[in-house]
Order: C-alpha cells, then sequence, then structure tokens
C-alpha cells in the first residue's frame, strides 16, 4: 500500500489567490491604472530582486525594514540580493541605470509583489501586492498636491473615500532636520535605559527620528514631551508646507496634521502622508492603506543627479479589505449538449456545442461548455458557475438549427433560432 504523502503548506504570511480574490485585486489595480494614467503617469516594471546594497543605501539601515525585514540571500555567485520590500528604491535605480535621469520628469506607476518578513495579521502579509506611483523630477508644493489628489481619486474610484483619513505632515529640509535630529538625540540620550531595545539600536545607529516611529507603548509615552519637528522647520519649509495644506485645501480634501508622522524609511524629506483606515463604529484609526511622500535626495543617494521626487504605495489587499465594490462580473451562459442516441449522434451534438460556444465567444458573450454524464451533472455545473442562461442542444436542437434556452432564474424556456441566439443574450433584446 503506498504511503499518503505529506502535504506542501503556503509559506506563512503568503497567500493563493484563486478567481473571486484575484478577480477583485485586479479590478482595483486597474481602477487605480486607469486613475493614474488620467494623471499622465504610464507603467513601469522592475525586477523582483535587487542587490541588497540598494535597501541599505535608500531605505536606511536603522529602518526597520533593513533591521528586520528584508528577505536576503546569496545567489550561487554569491551576490548578496534581495527580494524588493517596497518598489521606489528599485525605479530610482532603474532611472540611474537607464541614465533616464537627465530628461525628466518622469511620471510612473507600477504593481507587483513586494516583501517584507513582518508578522502576519489582519492586511499585513509577507508578500503583498503594492501600487506605486512615482513623480520624479519636478519640485514644490503643486507636485505633492497633484500626487496626493491622485491618491484621493484613487481611493473615490473604488468607494473607500468615506473609510478612510489623509494624515499629513512635513519633515522639512535638510537642515531643519539635522538641526532637529540634534535636539531629539540630547532628549532621547536622557531616557536611554527606559526605551525599547530597537529604539536604542536606532539611537546607535544614528537614526533619532525612526525612534519616534516605534511601535512601544513606553517610548510613545516618553516621546509625548520630546521636542517636535515642527518647531525646528526652516521658513522655507515651513512655507512650503502651508503651500501644501493651501492647495489641498483649495482642492476642498481634508486632511489632519499629524506631527507624530515620520514614516518607517529613511528617504522622505518635506511633505509626508498617509490614507489611515477609519474603524466604521468608533472612528478610530487602524491600518495604512496608501502612504507616500516627498523623497528629494534618493536619487542622489544612489548616484545621481540632486532630482526632487515625491510618491506614494497602496497596499492592493488592504485595498481589497475594506471596499466593497465588486468587480463587475459578465452574465454567465451554459451551454448544455444533450448526449443521448448513439454514438455518432452524441459525438455530433457534443461536437455542435463547441461550435455554438465558440460563436457565442466571438459575439463576446461568456460561456461555459457544461458537459457531462448526465443531465442532471451538467445542471448542477451551470449552477456552480453561477450561470444564468443554459442553451440546451440535443439532436433536434441540431437538425432543426435552434437552440432551446433556459432561462435559470425565471425558470422559463425559449426556442431560439441559431442565427438569432447571440442578439438573444444582448440585453436589450431579452424578452
Ligand atoms: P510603505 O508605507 O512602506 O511605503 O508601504 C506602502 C503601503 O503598502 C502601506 O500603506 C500598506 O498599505 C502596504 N503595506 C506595507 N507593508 C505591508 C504588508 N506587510 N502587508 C500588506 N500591505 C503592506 C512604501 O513602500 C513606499 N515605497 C511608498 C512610496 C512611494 N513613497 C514614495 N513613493
Amino acid at each position: 500500500m503506498s504511503k499518503k504523502a505529506l502535504q506542501v503548506a503556503a509559506v506563512r504570511g503568503t497567500r493563493d489567490l484563486w478567481p473571486s480574490e484575484l478577480s477583485k485585486q485586479l479590478h482595483v489595480t486597474k481602477a487605480l491604472a486607469s486613475v493614474a494614467s488620467r494623471y499622465g503617469f504610464g507603467p513601469v516594471q522592475t525586477p523582483t530582486i535587487e542587490s541588497t546594497d540598494l535597501f541599505h543605501r535608500s531605505l536606511g539601515d536603522g529602518s526597520d525594514i533593513v533591521m528586520k525585514e528584508m528577505y536576503t540571500f546569496q545567489d550561487n555567485s554569491q551576490n548578496s540580493l534581495t527580494l524588493r520590500p517596497e518598489g521606489t528604491a528599485g525605479v530610482i535605480r532603474s532611472l540611474i541605470s537607464s541614465g533616464l535621469q537627465y530628461n525628466g520628469p518622469h511620471k510612473v506607476f507600477y504593481q507587483g509583489s513586494m516583501f517584507r518578513y513582518e508578522r502576519p495579521q489582519r492586511g499585513r502579509y509577507r508578500e503583498f501586492q503594492q501600487f506605486g506611483v512615482e513623480h520624479i523630477g519636478s519640485a514644490g508644493p503643486s507636485t505633492d498636491v497633484d500626487v496626493i489628489s491622485l491618491a484621493r481619486d484613487c481611493l473615490q474610484e473604488i468607494d473607500l473615500l468615506d473609510r478612510v483619513s489623509l494624515e499629513i505632515n512635513t519633515l522639512g529640509c535638510h537642515e531643519s532636520r539635522l538641526r532637529y535630529r540634534k535636539v531629539l538625540e540630547e532628549f532621547l540620550e536622557k531616557y536611554r535605559a527606559d526605551l525599547s531595545i530597537d529604539s536604542q539600536q536606532r539611537l546607535d545607529r544614528g537614526s533619532v527620528l525612526r525612534v519616534l516611529d516605534s511601535k512601544c507603548d513606553n517610548d510613545q509615552r516618553i516621546l509625548e514631551s520630546a521636542p517636535r519637528l515642527q518647531q525646528h522647520l526652516s521658513d522655507a519649509a515651513r512655507q512650503r508646507f502651508d503651500d501644501v495644506q493651501g492647495g489641498l485645501a483649495a482642492l476642498g480634501i481634508a486632511s489632519n496634521l499629524n506631527d507624530g508622522l515620520v514614516r518607517g524609511l529613511d528617504y522622505y524629506s518635506h511633505t509626508v502622508f498617509e490614507f489611515v483606515e477609519l474603524k466604521p463604529e468608533t472612528g478610530a484609526k487602524g491600518i495604512a492603506v496608501l502612504a507616500g511622500g516627498c523623497y528629494d535626495d534618493l536619487v542622489a543617494l544612489l548616484g545621481g543627479p540632486a532630482t526632487p521626487c515625491v510618491g506614494w504605495a497602496a497596499g492592493i489587499e488592504r485595498l481589497c479589505l475594506l471596499s466593497t465594490q465588486q468587480p463587475p462580473s459578465p452574465t454567465m451562459i451554459a451551454v448544455v449538449p444533450i448526449a443521448a442516441g448513439d454514438s455518432a449522434t452524441v459525438t455530433a451534438v457534443r461536437h455542435h456545442a463547441l461550435r455554438v460556444a465558440k460563436a457565442l465567444r466571438d459575439k463576446g458573450h461568456t460561456v461555459h461548455v457544461c458537459d457531462g454524464s448526465s443531465m442532471k451533472k451538467q445542471m448542477k455545473m451551470a449552477d456552480t458557475f453561477q450561470c444564468s442562461f443554459a442553451v440546451l442542444l440535443g439532436e433536434d436542437e441540431l437538425h432543426n438549427d435552434t437552440a432551446t434556452v433556459k432561462h435559470l432564474h425565471e425558470r422559463q424556456q425559449h426556442v431560439v433560432p441559431l442565427p438569432e441566439l447571440a442578439a438573444y443574450f444582448k440585453p436589450s433584446a431579452l424578452p
């Protein structure tokens, strides 16, 4: 007797997507891409694996992602590679390696798998899908507002606007942050022993701003009395942020100023923002569905000329979790051969059914051929495929050039001449 083979489980934090879920993801992605196209963004694709060094240099050694979430491995040539944890670094790496940094601005969108070794929970996976946009090489408050407006329109397109709130902050210019880092560091050093190990490590690595992002309650209590970045902004940075807020107001986009919002990646400067879930009953804030900001130093950090950039990315699983919008589903038609009689007749009816199904598909209809060993099983199949109509084709129909159309919800049926069958299913022609 053969032993039962051991089943292989999916990797923790990854998902298999079957049609009902994947159709929704594709529908959401398509909706976002169509809004991004209306804003003049075009599609871009970069590899899923990149040199590990890219993420160390762009996201920062003190970021959670680099410290503990990357899927890093050596290939057979001993190169250190990493499954991309986010899309921005790869897009900028690609811009520079393709020599495109000099003929901007560029406006691109992308979608695909990202990988982070995080603890899986609601809306959080180890392999997840992001849709992101990057506006490269055009500076200023109006660009920030335009990119946030794009995010808002994307969320509106999938009926999510009343489920989210826009949190916004500024990280100021380089000089503002240098000044602030110094005072924040002095403050945090006084509490070093009480801070979480993660935050102490961030202090050691010089990633002082990352401490503001700590998930530890005690760290957050200590931070309540910490100096605020807002108090250390240069006049120009403050003016820039005022202009962004003014632009959002001019478009009627409501936002909450959240001075604790620093984002988890080192490359940000000036405007940063997140659309976070609003819990329906309590109005409490939940998971971030879409987040981004300006990153004016990244191109230079990766070897290109100084280039202002702004962008965002949204977690597709999170958008699907919150959006109740369903992809439009076509009217399904079952073509059911009634195979009775001698084997030549059975074969002729089956072939006829395949031809009728193809003719209907050629006219744009969605058709399942429901062949099987009994009429009962065939009709069950039609039910499983959620068909609204069954086109019954037997020997009589074959000879008379007709089809018997059964309305599966209304329990009525009509005999339809075959040449009129495709038009019969056009919504306007339905009886
Ligand atoms: P991020 O905030 O790390 O930013 O991720 C953006 C979005 O990806 C989050 O708001 C969330 O919806 C989704 N996301 C992140 N981690 C997970 C996860 N483990 N499972 C499911 N969804 C997740 C970035 O990635 C930046 N590259 C965004 C950006 C583009 N900034 C400028 N340009």
